[in-house]
């Protein structure tokens, strides 16, 4: 064979793994309303960045007929690019080529990019459109899976992790993508779970659609299991896209720094009256968010889980920040199992990721009730509490209005290491709320008093003006300074400014022991 047809024979193999399963396979992806795995590339990586790894592996099973289906690639597109200039590793699965089912070939090419990942200390991103464990091939697939099932746990908190469920994830493969930081479904064309509704209904006797049981809304706003639903593939991609732009390329890097032209001094006056005079009136806590933070910065993650409490990146002058923060406009704001559960991932991520964490606290309390005991509220509620002891990155706190009981001391308060502390004069922090307190500590009073509503109420408001206000905390130095909402835009850039290169260590262990 002369150079020339060495190169031909070369471009032939490529040529044929450009095109996965056969131009019939991707027509019908495209039918279903589906990008291939190449096109899902181009979309996520800058333009002309693809490098491409074991484009020629193929699968060497031989068991019921595979040896005449031996495509290059073997249903994964591997590699590495960037995004916005940075290096990412990525993993998109080719449905066309056997429902970009996992071989053993298949999950090897996955971990090889995860290890050089780990190496040089980049993102992995997994794009996943996979009918499962490649069944012909047996427990070899299962092995395969548990390789990458161990990877995605060693890298955890080491490099960041995104998956985007492009189509479906099934069985035990759903669980690669939940040991990763975020997962990013589409709505009406992928889905999760761990059986189908064929085996649910054979189990349960329950009539549900694959929609219903794992699709993208069913996750992202009932299980919490996905953080975003995304409209259409190129939506999640772009999302996939700017959710790194928050975070850092590793654990040992600070996030990158973007010039967002807000000016850090700007201070804004009608933050003074967002808050409502009646403390029991609801307003939207993102509506603080766009006059603090900077222009058109903030993402929000879990929009649609536990909307109770508000989590999600933004920028401050330039820097970016978690924000954790109660939403009193739903279930005002109180604190229940799942928004527990959310808030201390997000927590526990930023942390992974020296992320430094702004909170903004207006919460009642936790719930009460059976259903919250039964199910735990407990432990649920003490991930919020361990997530905020543990983290060691800059955490800056704003009360705004109510900081009541045990979820005062949760919403990083001073206590578990809060490094700078502010009320505005609209805060109310007491061990409990007005009518609850005097409810108990006047119980005699009120039940003896000629009108037992009036005195309820002169007592309760008695009580509002002596202990639910900033100041008793302030005099004990438990918040830094109460502040005029106006300026809290500048009053959160020096701070952050101030603490940007704190150090915090915890006592050497192997690793706590969350309460999970
Ligand atoms: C081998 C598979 C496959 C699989 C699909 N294909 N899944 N080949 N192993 N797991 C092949 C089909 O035979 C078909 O080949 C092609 O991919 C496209 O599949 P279709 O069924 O035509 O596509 P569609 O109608 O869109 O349905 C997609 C699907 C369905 C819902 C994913 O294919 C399906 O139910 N697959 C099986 C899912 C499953 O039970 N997987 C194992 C789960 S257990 P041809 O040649 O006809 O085009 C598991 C354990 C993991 O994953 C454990 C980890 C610990």
């Amino acid at each position: 064979m002369n150079p020339e047809e060495k190169i031909k024979r070369l471009r032939k193999r490529k040529a044929e793994a450009q095109l996965g399963g056969g131009q019939k396979r991707i027509d019908a992806q495209h039918q279903k309303g589906k990008l291939t795995a190449r096109e899902r590339l181009q979309l996520l990586l800058d333009e002309d960045s693809f490098e491409e790894v074991d484009m020629l592996v193929r699968h060497r099973s031989t068991e019921f007929g595979l040896e005449k289906q031996r495509y290059f690639g073997d249903g994964v597109v591997t590699g590495y690019g960037t995004i916005d200039g940075r290096p990412v590793f990525v993993f998109s699965q080719d449905f066309t080529v056997l429902g970009g089912s996992l071989s053993e070939a298949h999950g090897q090419k996955i971990c090889k990019i995860m290890d050089l990942a780990m190496k040089v200390g980049a993102p992995v991103i997994g794009l996943n459109d996979s009918g499962g464990a490649r069944i012909q091939e047996g427990v070899a697939s299962l092995g395969a899976y548990a390789e990458i099932f161990l990877r995605n746990t060693l890298a955890s908190g080491v490099i960041p992790q995104i998956s985007l469920i492009l189509g479906p994830c099934a069985g035990g493969a759903v669980y690669s993508p939940a040991i990763t930081d975020f997962i990013i479904m589409v709505k009406k064309t992928s889905y999760m779970f761990v059986t189908g509704p064929n085996v649910v209904k054979t189990v349960t006797h329950e009539d549900v659609s694959f929609e219903e049981l794992g699709g993208a809304m069913t996750h992202a706003s009932k299980s919490g299991v996905a953080h975003l639903a995304a409209e259409n593939e190129a939506d999640a991609i772009m999302n996939a896209r700017r959710l790194l732009s928050y975070i850092p390329q590793n654990n040992m890097e600070d996030p990158p720094i973007l010039d967002t032209g807000d000016d850090p001094d700007r201070a804004d006056e009608a933050l003074n009256t967002i808050v409502p005079d009646n403390p029991n009136k609801p307003y939207d806590m993102k509506d603080i968010f766009t006059h603090v933070f900077d222009k058109g910065a903030f993402f929000e993650i879990h929009p649609d889980y536990a909307q109770n409490i508000v989590v999600g990146f933004s920028r401050l002058n330039g820097r970016s920040v978690g924000i954790v923060a109660n939403q009193p406009a739903y279930l005002a704001g109180v604190l229940d199992i799942d928004s527990s559960i959310k808030a201390s991932r997000f927590v526990r991520f930023c942390d992974a990721f020296n992320i430094p964490i702004i909170t903004f606290v207006d919460v009642p309390g936790f719930l009460p009730g059976t259903d919250q005991e039964w199910r735990g509220i407990i432990k649920n509620g003490a991930k919020l509490l361990y997530a905020y002891c543990d983290a060691t990155v800059p955490k800056i706190t704003v009360i705004v209005r109510k900081a009541y009981g045990g979820a005062y001391d949760v919403m990083s308060s001073k206590h578990i290491r809060g490094d700078i502390n502010y009320a505005w004069p609209s805060a109310e922090i007491a061990v409990m709320g007005p009518k609850g307190a005097v409810e108990i500590i006047f119980r005699k009073e009120i039940k003896t008093a000629g009108n037992p509503e009036e005195a309820l109420k002169k007592l309760e408001a008695e009580y509002r003006e002596h202990l639910a206000n900033p100041y008793i905390v302030a005099d004990r130095g438990y918040v830094d300074d109460v502040i005029e909402p106006s300026q809290t835009r500048p009053k959160l850039i020096r701070a952050l400014e101030m603490v940007k290169n704190k150090v915090d260590h915890n006592p050497k262990k192997k690793h706590g022991n969350i309460p999970l």
